[in-house]
């Protein structure tokens, strides 16, 4: 996913413009560049592909002056990554500089008029159509920026948040969304405009979000307007005060975001938690559910929309919800979800899961739903992301900002409010008795203390990554609440260390994968004391027998897996329906060491973005 920033008041732009693209860079992009009105008047844009190290490399003996400008890591959808293909884009003028997240689905028609206008591209994107035609709006309508973007957008069709500056009027920055976030931070006597918080949080914790269909004036000295880019009418500027504090953002000394947030789980899952399950465990307060209490009652079916390990965490969901409320539920990834024509109705509960709030194809798929009648509702970590912003109601998941593009944090926290909300509606339907709310919750409440347990593992874990490094192949196996836990593994091992895995249900393999099986093929095992545990059992049995090596997983004490397994990782006992939450633990820990072993780039894995926010 791309990023925006922007400045405007009385410091260097640039120091702040650079940082705060090296804040952005765990979203994943392919190059960057930044534009600043320079003291002499001039508009300066330095761009470069790759890293925003070369941006600064390149830019290093420059004019940096300037105490207004944009700025724009790209993650490209229109034109291969290279320098052309950078943003900030001019326009022919010169006059104007344009940063864009998002796609422009009708820019080749937008281009084709442009051009018969005389207009000349020098690049491949979409984003350079925006740019020409806000300019040739301004000349022939003789009006203002400010005007000529609100038309522009108008014009537009597609997913945008656009930053532009203008070299004739260095008091002001145009900013505009449709369905791309901008967050607006606000100052003492100047402004920010980011992507998300992240760069903006070391200089204010003070944000307005922007909304979907809303342009923003940021001037230096009328301060903050925002308008309906539609109707033009002033909407209420409304300030968040930001509790994110930078230390969270850094790795608190660990050597990846990803470890980071690997052991903070029991400090996420806590926050999770919190003021969610009362302290007897009879409760649990779901605000988002208890208000729309009808439509979970009422509901013939739940839809979960997700996609990546949101997809697993669904797929747990599931199990969760179909056990508690005997609600039939479907699971679709969203991307297909959104051009199947799927059947959606009145009495329809769609469940958007989304780690950053921000996946296309996830608030594609719910504004589907939500034109056909369904009830959505959106789990969420990113607080005030486009998902949470279209759906009906829902409840964030309220584990901090994930910086690793491989989800951790987010999956457990994800599986804890389903759980969570399975109960809770489960309880309200009478399906679930008080004494079994009870005994669920208070697991639910242990989780956080046995994943901390689990953490003793750490180094034996360590150890055994050392011995799969160069493995070229894994399966991982799983059943009931842990194939998905299997499915999720695997995805963990294979988006860090670029090892091919797959995830199987177990009982599956008999049905061809077994084929795969040999020394060279090792296989993870979910084998943890559940109502299946003795197929399990069996199913490792057949791989052995294959000569294939076998990691198990196994509840706590487990001696029969023991004598079979290759090699053993326990995990406390907890009621089944919350094993995927310990099971997750070895499985990310090894997939990191794996990686790092690899010498791979864990933070930021190759050809990934941490949220995929264009199709
Ligand atoms: C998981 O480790 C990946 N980062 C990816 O599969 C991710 O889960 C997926 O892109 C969905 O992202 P979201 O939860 O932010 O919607
Ligand atoms: N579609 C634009 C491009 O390809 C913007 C991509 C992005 O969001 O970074 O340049």
């Amino acid at each position: 996913m791309c990023g925006i920033v922007g400045y405007i008041g009385k410091r260097n732009a640039y120091q702040i413009l650079i940082q705060g693209l090296h804040r952005l860079e765990y979203r994943g992009y392919d190059s960057s560049g930044v534009a600043m009105i320079a003291e002499n008047g001039e508009m300066n844009i330095y761009k470069a592909k790759g890293k925003v190290d070369a941006l600064e490399h390149y830019a290093s003996n420059k004019d940096l002056s300037g105490n207004i400008g944009i700025a724009h890591t790209r993650w490209a959808t229109h034109g291969e990554p290279n320098d052309v293909n950078a943003h900030p884009h001019f326009s022919q003028s010169r006059n104007l500089a344009l940063v864009h997240n998002g796609t422009i689905e009708n820019y080749s028609v937008l281009k084709e008029a442009l051009s018969q206008q005389g207009y000349e591209f020098v690049s491949e994107t979409d984003t350079e159509v925006v740019v020409q035609l806000i300019e040739y709006i301004m000349q022939t309508n003789a009006c203002s920026l400010f005007e000529a973007v609100r038309e522009a957008a108008k014009q537009v069709v597609g997913a945008y948040a656009i930053a532009v500056i203008e070299k004739s009027n260095p008091d002001r920055i145009i900013a505009a969304r449709q369905s791309s976030p901008l967050v607006i931070g606000v100052g003492e006597d100047d402004f920010f405009l980011a992507s998300d918080a992240t760069p903006i949080i070391e200089y204010t914790n003070k944000v307005v979000y922007l909304n979907d269909g809303e342009i923003a004036v940021i001037d230096r000295t009328e301060g903050l307007n925002v308008y309906d880019i539609n109707s033009n009418d002033e909407s209420q500027i409304c300030i968040t005060e930001l509790k994110m504090s930078i230390e969270e953002l850094e790795k608190g000394g660990y050597p990846h975001f990803m470890l980071k947030e690997i052991f903070e789980q029991p400090k996420t899952l806590t926050d999770c938690i919190s003021g969610r399950i009362s302290a007897d465990g009879s409760q649990i307060v779901l605000s988002g559910v208890i208000e729309h209490k009808e439509k979970f009652l009422n509901a013939n079916r739940v839809i979960i929309v997700a996609c990546g390990t949101s997809w697993h965490a669904a797929l747990i969901g599931k199990h969760l919800i179909e056990d508690f409320c005997r609600i039939p539920v479907e699971v679709a990834y969203a991307s297909e979800f959104r051009y199947c024509n799927p059947v959606v109705r009145e009495g329809d509960v769609l469940i958007a899961l989304s780690q950053s709030g921000e996946t296309a194809d996830t608030l594609a798929a719910l504004e589907l739903a939500k034109s056909r009648g369904a009830f959505v509702f959106g789990i969420c970590n990113v607080i005030g992301s486009s998902i949470p912003r279209a759906t009906h109601s829902g409840c964030y998941i309220h584990v901090g900002p994930e910086i690793g593009v491989a989800s951790t944090k987010a999956f457990t926290g994800q599986v804890t409010v389903l759980a969570m909300m399975a109960l809770l509606v489960g309880q309200m339907k009478g399906l679930v008795s008080d004494e079994k709310l009870q005994k669920v919750a208070s697991d639910i409440r242990r989780v956080p203390a046995l994943i901390q347990k689990i953490f003793e593992m750490n180094d034996k874990i360590e150890n055994l990554a050392k011995i799969f490094t160069y493995a070229h192949n894994f399966l991982y196996l799983g059943r009931g609440y842990n194939f998905p836990s299997a499915l999720e593994g695997a995805l963990k091992l294979k988006e860090i260390s670029y090892i091919h895995a797959e995830g199987y249900p177990a009982a599956e393999m008999k049905h061809g994968t077994i084929a795969l099986i040999d020394n060279d093929m090792p296989s993870v095992v979910i084998a943890i004391k559940d109502n299946v545990y003795e197929k399990t059992v069996s199913n490792i049995q057949q791989v052995k027998a294959r000569g294939g090596k076998v990691v198990a997983i196994v509840t706590e004490g487990d001696e029969i897996v023991a004598s079979l397994a290759d090699y053993v990782l326990e995990v406390p006992e907890i009621s089944e329906c919350l094993t995927p939450l310990l099971t997750a633990i070895p499985m990310q820990l090894l997939a990191y060491y794996i990686a790092v072993n690899k010498g791979r780039n864990v933070d930021q894995p190759r050809n990934l973005a941490k949220s995929v926010t264009v199709e």
